[in-house]
């Protein structure tokens, strides 16, 4: 790596913490080598430190407590019950990101939790994971009035708010559910058919996109669940996780 690039891979890494509210990161504690062990090649230890799950978990409640205050959508804000933050652990392998909440998630707080929920639940599982290991959220923190799609403006205003917590949450994989949650990360007017089934990066995280959950409930076809299941399998395998058996059979 030449100092060049260096220097710009460490600026872009303070400026995604400052962008992600952390202003101050703590000296480390004394690495083996200060204590005498053998050096580490420098050389070939690329990665940045990151600052402390503690920091990154504070952060991430005063996002959502300033989620909770944002009024910068008029019409969102003024029909919300209330807000719907993310959910799901730092460092999570996976998040998935829906369009915005339903009547179900704006009544309970929670992301993904009503019909379209359950049926994301069975797609984790099939995966071998659990909902508990993966990061959920959305394009939207407020759900929009008799479900209508998310608008541009709001996409935009919600925008920092979605950086912000994947800038602190640091998912290894992004699976963006649906159309607008691949169009508005990925800025695409592609439709859903012809983005999903390959890769893509943003920020440097590799993002697949595939049909939305609500979408294969509506479905009479059961094409949509088969290639939704392809999509999670080719994500399966860039992890480098095993594709569970009983998924291969009624694939
Ligand atoms: N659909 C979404 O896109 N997100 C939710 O949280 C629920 C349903």
């Amino acid at each position: 790596m030449t100092d060049d690039e260096a220097d710009r891979q460490l600026r872009a890494y303070f400026e995604r913490y400052r962008n992600a509210g952390i202003e101050f990161i703590p000296r480390p504690r004394k690495s083996p080598e200060e204590k005498g062990a053998p050096p580490m090649s420098l050389l070939t230890q690329h990665h940045t430190p990151s600052p402390p799950v503690s920091d990154r978990h504070q952060a991430l409640q005063l996002l959502s407590e300033e989620v909770k205050a944002c009024t910068k959508c008029k019409e969102l804000a003024a029909t919300r019950t209330q807000t719907v933050f993310g959910v799901g652990p730092l460092d999570a392998e996976v998040c998935f990101i829906g369009e915005a909440p339903g009547a179900d998630e704006d009544r309970q707080g929670e992301p993904f939790v009503g019909a379209a929920g359950q049926l994301l639940n069975r797609i984790i599982a099939a995966c071998g994971m659990k909902r508990e290991e993966v990061y959920i959220c959305n394009i939207l923190r407020c759900r929009p009035p008799g479900n209508r799609t998310p608008r541009a403006d709001e996409a935009a205003n919600c925008r920092p708010f979605l950086e912000r917590t994947l800038d602190l949450v640091q998912p290894r994989y992004i699976v963006c559910l649906g159309a607008s949650a691949a169009n508005y990360l990925l800025d695409s007017k592609l439709s859903i058919g012809k983005m999903r089934g390959r890769f893509y990066e943003f920020q440097g995280i590799p993002v697949i996109c595939t049909f939305h959950p609500a979408y294969l409930l509506r479905s009479a076809s059961p094409e949509p669940r088969r290639q939704v299941w392809e999509d999670m399998k080719m994500l399966l395998t860039r992890m480098g996780r095993p594709i569970p058996e009983v998924n291969r059979r009624s694939s």
